[in-house]
């Protein structure tokens, strides 16, 4: 581990400040930033545990790259990142480490391999017996999305198990989630690091009621937990070998390399958990040996600081060109908002440059007939990241050129853009009359330089969406690291559940409703209440 004397989270004592404005690193890398181009001449191309990530379509520059590399040095990343890869306390706000890396390492520590051990075992048993047609997960947020968007990818063509997922406390959800299924070929499972996130606990409830009405003889013996606390879970009712650990120094937003993933691997296989860690474990290797200006979680970090904290774009686009990952939007929302969407530095201080920017996306070509109209001709427009796989694993090569070339296309639109001369040419060319044409031309103009990264994916296998993800995590440390924020904690997400827990109370009698709600809150308490009391 770094001295704790100059590591600058590590110490004991409260963080320094982390202010970024008026570090000379920062402005240096700031007046690179905003000199440098899209420069559609060079390929510039970093492999990384397999995947490629082309930066080409990012503005860079060499004075760029070295001003990133000393920004880097004046944030300490090597010893920050040695922080966080060695279980070191990277998250100071809940004095923790964020070691989600060692889910996933080769050589695990001894409660990581006995945890795993009991898993496989626990997949393999049900596997043989051939036991629960059914799976319902149950969980939320991380708890949730890692679970679908493997199940999504890998079990896209059907697989021997139905899976349905419930996270919403919202009813239609649970109802929804249940329908149809046989209770006593059913497995639930409850994924919450915390257990006590309330929409699980009572969709939980709501699922064993489903058993015990059904007459399942032990409902308990179909029930499982993953959970930090499994003492929580086995008071619950979970029998202990049902109960599945993690552990609190690792986020729900980077767990699915734990035993969250038991879904996915009575789902679609213990092999694709398998495959997806040890992916993402060669990301790790990666990030840990890549020189700077060739690590594919850095360089998308810089680029990303560069689009937000200079460039001024708001939002980062998501555009999976694979119809199997379309769940990979709301994880990266996730992974990236939940992580990076802090105002505050480790100091406690106003952050002085804007940082994680809102993400959103969707499946191409679905996004191309949705919202692209805005990212081409959009007064803001947005950086995109366009992932795609190579190789497809349907028999129609037909569908896979076409869905190739589409994303090609648009990137390339973005980055080329289209001039008004262009324009006016195209709309002589249909036959518009000149006078027509310089008008309708105006509408036709495509700014152009807006950026984008390019990832590939040989193929859509485990071992590279595992790796496609640890990317995504490394770039959100680094960006953790130069924003000087900590992204770890989500301490935002807590008034909300505290307000709504009070106002829980209040429907259910409006004679309590508190004081203090502005008079829209106030109204609409007591008009629910009343709806709900019939
Ligand atoms: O409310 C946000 C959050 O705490 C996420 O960080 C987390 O992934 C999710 O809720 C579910 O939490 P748990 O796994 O503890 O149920």
């Amino acid at each position: 581990m770094a001295n704790p004397s100059t590591a600058p989270i590590a110490s004991p004592g409260l963080p320094e400040s982390r202010a970024l404005e008026g570090l000379p690193e920062w402005d240096a890398f700031k007046q690179a930033a905003a000199r440098a181009t899209i420069d559609g001449s060079s390929l510039r191309v970093i492999n990384a545990a397999g995947l490629y990530l082309d930066i080409s379509g990012q503005n860079t520059s060499d004075a760029l790259t070295r001003a990133g590399e000393e920004l880097l040095k004046a944030r300490h990343f090597e010893q920050m990142r040695d922080t966080l890869l060695s279980g070191g306390v990277a998250n100071a706000t809940e004095e923790r480490a964020a070691w989600h890396t060692a889910l996933r390492t080769p050589a695990p520590i001894e409660e990581v391999a006995a945890e795993r051990k009991r898993l496989n075992d626990f997949v393999r048993m049900a596997d043989s017996e051939r036991r629960w047609r059914n799976i319902v997960h149950i969980g939320i947020g991380g708890s949730d999305w890692g679970v679908r968007l493997a199940v999504s990818a890998f079990g896209y063509a059907g697989a021997w198990r139905n899976v349905h997922f419930v996270a919403n406390i919202d009813g239609h959800a649970i109802q929804g989630g249940l329908s149809g299924l046989d209770p006593h070929d059913t497995l639930i499972v409850l994924a919450s690091k915390s257990f006590t996130t309330a929409e699980t606990m009572q969709n939980g409830q709501r699922a064993l009621e489903w058993l015990q009405a059904a007459g399942v003889e032990d409902p308990y013996q179909q029930v499982v937990a993953i959970t930090a606390r499994p003492d929580v879970a086995i008071a619950w009712g979970v029998p202990e070998s049902h109960v599945f650990k993690l552990w609190d120094w690792v986020g729900g937003r980077f767990s699915l390399w734990s035993a969250v993933s038991l879904t996915t691997a009575l789902a679609v296989s213990a092999d694709v958990v398998a495959g997806m860690q040890a992916g993402a474990a060669a990301m790790d290797a990666h990030f840990t040996e890549a020189p700077i200006e060739a690590n594919a979680p850095v360089q998308m970090a810089l680029a990303g600081i560069v689009n937000r904290s200079v460039l001024g774009y708001g939002s980062l686009n998501i555009a999976p060109y694979d119809f199997r990952l379309s769940n990979l939007v709301p994880y990266i929302q996730q992974l990236e908002m939940e992580s990076l969407g802090k105002s505050v530095d480790l100091a406690g201080d106003p952050v002085t440059v804007p940082t994680g920017p809102a993400v959103w996306g969707m499946s191409g070509t679905d996004a191309q007939h949705t919202f692209f109209q805005w990212l081409h001709q959009g007064s803001d427009g947005a950086p995109v990241d366009f992932i795609i796989c190579q190789q497809a694993d349907h028999g129609w090569p037909e569908h896979h050129k076409s869905l190739l070339a589409n994303c090609l296309a648009q990137r390339e639109a973005l980055h080329k853009g289209k001039t008004y001369e262009d324009a006016l040419q195209e709309c002589l060319d249909a036959g518009i009359e000149p006078k027509k044409a310089s008008w309708l031309a105006r509408h036709r103009v495509h700014a152009g330089g807006r950026p984008s990264h390019l990832i590939v994916l040989p193929r859509l296998s485990p071992y590279m969406l595992g790796a496609l993800i640890a990317m995504y995590e490394h770039k959100v440390f680094v960006q953790g690291l130069v924003w000087g924020i900590n992204p770890f904690d989500q301490w935002g997400v807590e008034y909300g559940k505290v307000l709504a827990k009070g106002i829980v109370g209040e429907l259910s009698d409006t004679n309590k409703i508190a004081p203090d709600h502005d008079a829209s809150t106030a109204h609409w308490v007591k008009k629910f209440g009343d709806t709900l009391k019939g």
